[in-house]
């Protein structure tokens, strides 16, 4: 019998699709995809994409930003209920209120929000480009930065600059405590501590890197030690492992999970390809906005190699 990889397959170059997929998502989804990366790359790499339909493996979120940046493909998504909690710490009446409160601030917004939010906001970052982002606003115009608080709090720190945040956070970054990565550090020493920005700031004193997914990453392949303690969602060391495997990584918490990004399985791709249920739209009054956000961010932090990153297969169906 066929395997549900080779009829995915075939759905996917019948239906003229292209499957890309989070650093974080399942194993399965990571391997039969067409690309795995992080949501910049992500970003990039649904806005060339020569295809009719986008099979995002993520978050709502990243849904709505591949359909800003290719409005003309059918963006689907496997599994409608995976959203970003941390998205959703954030209304925009929450941000008008926001911007009322604190006006002429120039409103940073992390891409894990909705597009409505991204609306009403002046520009947009992801965790691998905030810092180059808080730079680029005017050293005399204050910075309101949302939905995530640990993110805008490692940008200002690191460009130096003050940044309101909005006190939003990632449940699954929250829960990577301090009291663990120091318990990975006593069972594993001389291993090196790399960490997302969205972790707490106790956790961000520890790390000798802090980054994105695709930052992690890089880090791991060019440094010279063998091993790594690793806190951000389980999923990324798959590929860290993939890629490296002669070094070694362990998990900062038993807790680094998010349930979202696991809700897409090779299963629900194949479904997603033979119905195609699951299209993200984003409503018309809302998208121009956004979308001017998002390519503000990217006018001033274009990714750095759209093809090196990420696993690299640029399948483009005929
Ligand atoms: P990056 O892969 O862009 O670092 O994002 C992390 C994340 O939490 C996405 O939801
Ligand atoms: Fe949202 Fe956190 Fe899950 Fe990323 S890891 S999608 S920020 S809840």
């Amino acid at each position: 019998m066929e395997s549900i990889v080779d009829r995915i397959r075939k759905l996917r170059d019948r239906r003229r699709a292209v499957i890309l997929a989070h650093n974080y998502t399942l194993h399965e989804v990571q391997d039969l995809a067409d690309f795995v990366g992080d949501s910049l790359e992500l970003a990039f790499r649904a806005a060339e994409a020569r295809a009719d339909v986008i099979v995002l493996c993520g978050v709502y979120f990243m849904a709505e930003t591949a359909k800003l940046l290719n409005p003309g493909a059918s963006v689907l998504m496997p599994d409608l209920r995976a959203g970003c909690p941390m998205a959703d710490m954030l209304t925009v009446e929450d941000l008008r209120q926001a911007k009322a409160a604190h006006p002429g601030c120039a409103v940073v917004c992390y891409v894990n929000s909705s597009a409505a939010v991204k609306a009403e906001s002046d520009i947009c970052c992801t965790s691998s480009n905030a810092a180059a982002i808080i730079a680029g606003i005017p050293a005399t115009q204050p910075i309101l930065f949302v939905p995530d608080r640990n993110l805008g709090e490692w940008a200002g720190e690191v460009v130096g600059r003050d940044v309101k945040c909005w006190d939003g956070y990632c449940p699954t970054h929250e829960r990577i405590l301090p009291q663990y990565v120091q318990q990975a550090r006593e069972q594993h020493p001389g291993a090196l501590v790399v960490v997302h920005p969205e972790c707490t700031s106790p956790v961000r004193a520890m790390a000798n890197h802090v980054a994105s997914t695709s930052g992690i990453l890089s880090f791991c392949r060019t440094s010279s030690c063998s091993a790594f303690i690793v806190a951000t969602e389980r999923g990324l060391l798959h590929r860290l492992r993939a890629e490296n495997p002669t070094k070694e990584f362990f998990e900062a918490s038993p807790h680094m999970i998010c349930p979202n990004m696991k809700l897409t399985t090779a299963e629900k791709i194949l479904w997603c390809l033979e119905d195609l249920p699951g299209e993200v739209t984003v409503a018309d009054d809302v998208a121009p906005g956004a979308r001017r956000a998002i390519d503000r961010m990217l006018a001033v932090a274009p990714p750095r190699c759209r093809k090196a990153r990420g696993r690299g297969v640029d399948h483009e169906p005929h």
